[in-house]
């Protein structure tokens, strides 16, 4: 058999590397490296742009997005989220200074169960952060009924949900603040980046100052809050420009990458996939659920003897995780322990080969 190089779960997207070079030239020659630089201004007019959102509020990272938008939000108290979901979510809710509470999530979408919401509120809670997992769109609609009737902030992590469309419009425009994240790894990327995302003005300027030190930077340019530095570069911004020119591409491989995994794995009974309801989807990860974790860790560990490296997203449950031991959980999170047992990543990336596809597929498939 021919050798080939280790499969892992992603691989980032490279653009023509004379794309992004053109763009620096630029930036040498003006020598303006950051703080709101030429490159950085139009990212964020063509992300909005792309997006069909008022305007984009870039930052240097998916978990710093967090932070600042449950700070613009004055989250104190206790916050509502998923126990299913990267660290990062509930990190983001210790580090402003809050207290996660978990509830259970939806066995088809594996998002928060809008209902275990409603159960888990208390007086002291001020905000849910809601997660749309794997890019699937959360319950929008009763999420945000819950948020009015009870007062308080609706905040979603849209990492994987770049480009995705709900009800007619973006995944982003929902909520209070919606935050994304631009890593490497992730559907459209800068390196390292993200971004928050606003409907209310007020809310995308508290969300500026923030991201520049505390300093009211639309207007009186005083010291109004204890901000932090988030800002984006202009060396980020040209990656970003550049992979933005080929989303047609990327989303189209990605979408038919997906469609054969799923017509190669759909004929097998003992394997589900997860349930979206999206106007436009964005292929951003390929998740299967496996009859059983035993199940799933030979397929693991067959797939490492081949240098195969799917991920286990999302497991452990944070609320199994030490430094969240002391978490409040509302219920037992039966589903959410379920699903983590037993879903697995597989490796996604608009370029991936027939071959790894087949190979991938047949190491789940094996008896
Ligand atoms: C659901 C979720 N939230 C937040 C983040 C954090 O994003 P970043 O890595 O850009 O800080 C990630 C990153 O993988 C994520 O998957």
């Amino acid at each position: 058999m021919e050798s080939r190089q280790p499969v892992y779960v992603t691989r980032p997207f490279m653009p023509p590397l004379s794309e992004v070079t053109s763009l620096l030239e630029g930036v040498w020659e003006r020598a303006y490296l950051t703080n709101n630089g030429p490159l950085l201004l139009e990212l964020e007019r063509q992300v909005s742009g792309y997006l069909g959102v008022p305007q984009t509020v870039t930052v240097l990272n998916g978990t710093i997005a967090l932070e600042l938008a449950l700070e613009a939000l004055d989250a104190h108290g206790e916050v509502i989220t998923t126990p299913f979901t990267f660290v990062a979510t509930s990190t983001a809710i210790r580090r402003v200074g809050c207290q996660p509470v978990f509830v259970d999530i939806d066995p088809e979408t594996w998002n928060i169960d809008p209902d275990a919401v409603e159960a888990a509120i208390t007086p002291q809670t001020s905000a849910i952060l809601a997660v749309h997992v794997f890019g699937c769109p959360c319950d929008l609609v009763r999420l945000e009924a819950i948020a009015r009737r009870h007062d308080i902030r609706l905040i979603y992590d849209a990492a994987h949900a770049f480009g995705v469309c709900a009800g007619g419009r973006s995944i982003f425009s929902w909520g209070d603040c919606s935050t994304t994240s631009f890593h490497a790894t992730k559907l459209f990327h800068t390196v390292e980046g993200g971004a928050c995302f606003a409907e209310d003005a007020a809310l995308r300027s508290r969300l500026r100052q923030l991201r520049f030190f505390g300093m009211d930077v639309d207007g009186s340019q005083a010291q109004t809050a204890i901000g932090t530095n988030a800002k984006m570069t202009e060396v980020s911004a040209a990656v970003g420009l550049a992979n933005l020119a080929h989303m047609p591409e990327i989303l189209s491989k990605r979408r038919e990458r997906c469609e054969r995994y799923t017509s190669i794995l759909s004929r097998i009974p003992d394997i589900t996939f997860q349930k979206y309801d999206a106007s436009e989807y964005n292929y951003s990860y390929f998740a299967v659920l496996l009859r059983d974790e035993s199940r799933l860790k030979t397929v693991v560990e067959r797939m490492r003897e081949r240098q195969i490296f799917p991920r286990r997203y999302f497991w452990p449950l944070l609320s199994d995780m030490p430094v969240f031991c002391e978490s409040r959980c509302v219920g037992s999170l039966s589903v959410a322990h379920d699903v983590s047992s037993r879903v697995l990543s597989l490796p996604l990336w608009p370029d991936l080969s027939d071959s790894v596809m087949d190979e991938v597929c047949q190491l789940v498939i094996g008896k």
